[in-house]
């Protein structure tokens, strides 16, 4: 697996005040005080394994749901591929993240305005290749940029439907051999993709992967999921990872997980 860093923003500002996938339902109650408590043991789990890998950057006024910070930009050996969000209530996120980058060194590339993609949220490094998701929030056509960018074949994969808008609402690479994914997210092309990929392939249930199971991060050899995910988590256990369960319950009314609120510059 590659080593990596981590990059996270504080919720300081989120809020659910509008509704762009299916999870989102702003008649509900959003507690951002447990939101923000959430965060900090998520991130003082990772100081704890990691703590050199572990960067904060500020939050700023306005950008709501710039805790999921990823989703701006997919990061490999400080390239940066910065994108486009489908929703422009997002929009404005991706100029901070910019900004951050470049003050953090990164040299970054940009995909044309009119191309949607969705950074890590859509894309994982895996093995010498990439894995893309697109259909939902990224245009297919971001793929050459991937290309032209990290100089590495993309598999690409169509996400079926609303729920699991991004690729990592549904597949979850967990190490060189083997895969997690979410079978009814993908079409049979994916299907035989993921077939050709010559690796293990772990299947999960509907009830998994509502509890955001694939949305979980390997970090220093331990795999972090969360909680809600119990039978994934036991089925880990069984084959003798590390499992270290994280409750992010309250940012599923958003639609985003531990992986979401996670940006892994891949070193
Ligand atoms: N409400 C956000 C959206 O719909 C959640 C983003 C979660 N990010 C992710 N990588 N799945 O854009």
């Amino acid at each position: 697996m590659h080593d990596k860093e981590l990059f996270l923003c504080p919720p300081l500002y989120l809020e659910l005040k509008y509704e762009i996938n299916p999870w989102m339902d702003t008649s509900q109650p959003f507690d951002k005080q447990k939101a923000h408590e959430q965060w900090w043991t998520l991130v003082e789990l990772y100081q704890k394994l990691a703590p050199r890998k572990v960067h904060i950057l500020p939050p700023r006024k306005g950008l709501t749901e710039l805790c999921f910070v990823g989703d701006s930009v997919f990061a490999v050996q400080n390239k940066a591929l910065y994108g486009n969000f489908r929703h422009p209530e997002r929009e404005p996120e991706r100029h901070y993240v910019v900004e951050m980058m470049t003050t953090w060194g990164f040299s970054g590339r940009f995909v044309p305005q009119a191309i949607r993609y969705e950074g890590s949220g859509e894309t994982m490094l895996w093995r010498d290749s990439i894995l893309f998701g697109f259909g939902q929030r990224s245009h297919e056509e971001a793929r050459v940029f991937l290309e032209q960018t990290f100089h590495r074949k993309v598999h690409g994969f169509e996400m079926e439907l609303e729920r699991f808008y991004h690729l990592d609402t549904a597949l979850f690479p967990l190490d060189d051999d083997l895969i997690v994914y979410f079978p009814n997210a993908f079409g049979p092309i994916d299907t035989e993709t993921l077939n050709s990929l010559d690796c293990e392939l772990l299947p999960i249930t509907e009830e998994e992967a509502r509890g955001f199971a694939c949305n979980s991060i390997v970090f220093e050899d331990h795999v972090i999921t969360h909680t809600e995910s119990k039978s994934f988590i036991r089925t880990l256990q069984k084959r003798g990872y590390s499992v270290i369960p994280t409750d992010i319950s309250e940012f599923l009314k958003l639609g985003g997980g531990l992986k979401c609120l996670t940006l892994q510059h891949y070193l």
